[in-house]
């Protein structure tokens, strides 16, 4: 809702967390030498009346930047799939208030963001619908938002933090209805280790300013990828997509290394990656 100050965001749960996103997406894009260019996400966090700092805590420049770094994973996937489908559907499940096609649009793609109706609300009042990008207020859960693709130029769906929160269910009879429906399209989503979503089931995952993070029922180490095959025979590739190298010690020269230990392959708080149909 719009007041003197600007638009007043009332969320909480789940959808709350968009929030958090978006917080640090500007954070690092007001950075020098950011990893991410958004300035849509700068001027959104400058609309939106809500209290980011006291909710979540001030960003930890490091963590800004590890958000960022995962956020450009999924444009990365983005850009390469319009690179060969110009005109295909982007799906966007459980988008948020994410500015991906502000970065990465190519003036001639579809994108259908399918979000929860609270959400959804929130997402329209501020980045209203244009021709070729709509947003459908219903659950990704309810699959018949696949009936609103066409699949004929290319599909890519993407699920953006949002896995984690399902129940492991529903998480396979979500990717098995995307397989399904999609041949010849994927799935670009991450996940969180088994370590991280028992932490957040005990109520244990806090910021330091103290902001508790949603249980994430769904865990899954990144050593276990091949099991997404199981959800689904249309399933022909699953694959972890590595993040871009970032700025500085950790992400520019530690993460890129760490990342092939075994040991530690597993333990990464997040990991992104792609599933494809065939
Ligand atoms: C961590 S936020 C991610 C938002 C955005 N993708 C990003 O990365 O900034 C989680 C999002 O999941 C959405 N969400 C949760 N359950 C959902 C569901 N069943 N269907 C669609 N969206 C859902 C919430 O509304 C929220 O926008």
């Amino acid at each position: 809702m719009a007041d003197g100050n600007g638009w007043s965001v009332k969320l909480s749960g789940v959808p709350e967390t968009l929030l958090w996103n978006l917080f640090m997406r500007a954070y690092e894009a007001r950075r020098p030498r950011p990893v991410l260019e958004d300035p849509k996400a700068v001027e959104l966090v400058d609309r939106i009346d809500y209290p980011f700092e006291e909710t979540f805590g001030a960003p930890s420049p490091l963590r800004a930047q590890g958000q960022a770094l995962r956020v450009r994973t999924f444009d990365d996937a983005v850009r390469a799939f319009l690179g060969e489908h110009p005109d295909g559907t982007v799906v966007t499940l459980a988008e948020g208030l994410e500015t991906q096609y502000w970065r990465v649009d190519n003036g001639r793609a579809r994108w259908l963001c399918v979000e929860l109706p609270e959400t959804a609300e929130v997402r329209r009042a501020l980045l209203p619908d244009e021709e070729r990008r709509r947003t459908l207020a219903q659950s990704a859960l309810d699959l018949s938002w696949r009936d609103e693709v066409d699949p004929a130029r290319g599909v890519l769906i993407t699920a953006q933090g949002l896995l984690m929160y399902l129940r492991p269910a529903e998480v396979k009879e979500l990717i098995a209805g995307c397989a399904e429906r999609f041949r010849g399209g994927a799935l670009v989503f991450d996940a969180v280790p088994r370590w991280f979503s028992a932490r957040t089931m005990r109520g244990e995952m806090r910021t330091a300013h103290g902001y508790r993070v949603p249980p994430m029922p769904w865990g899954m180490n990144a050593g276990e990828l091949d099991k997404v095959r199981t959800a689904h025979p249309a399933i022909n590739e699953v694959r972890e997509l590595p993040p871009p190298r970032g700025r500085g010690l950790y992400y520019g020269a530690l993460t890129p290394l760490l990342r092939r230990l075994p040991a530690v392959r597993n333990v990464r708080p997040t990991m992104t990656a792609i599933a494809r149909f065939d």
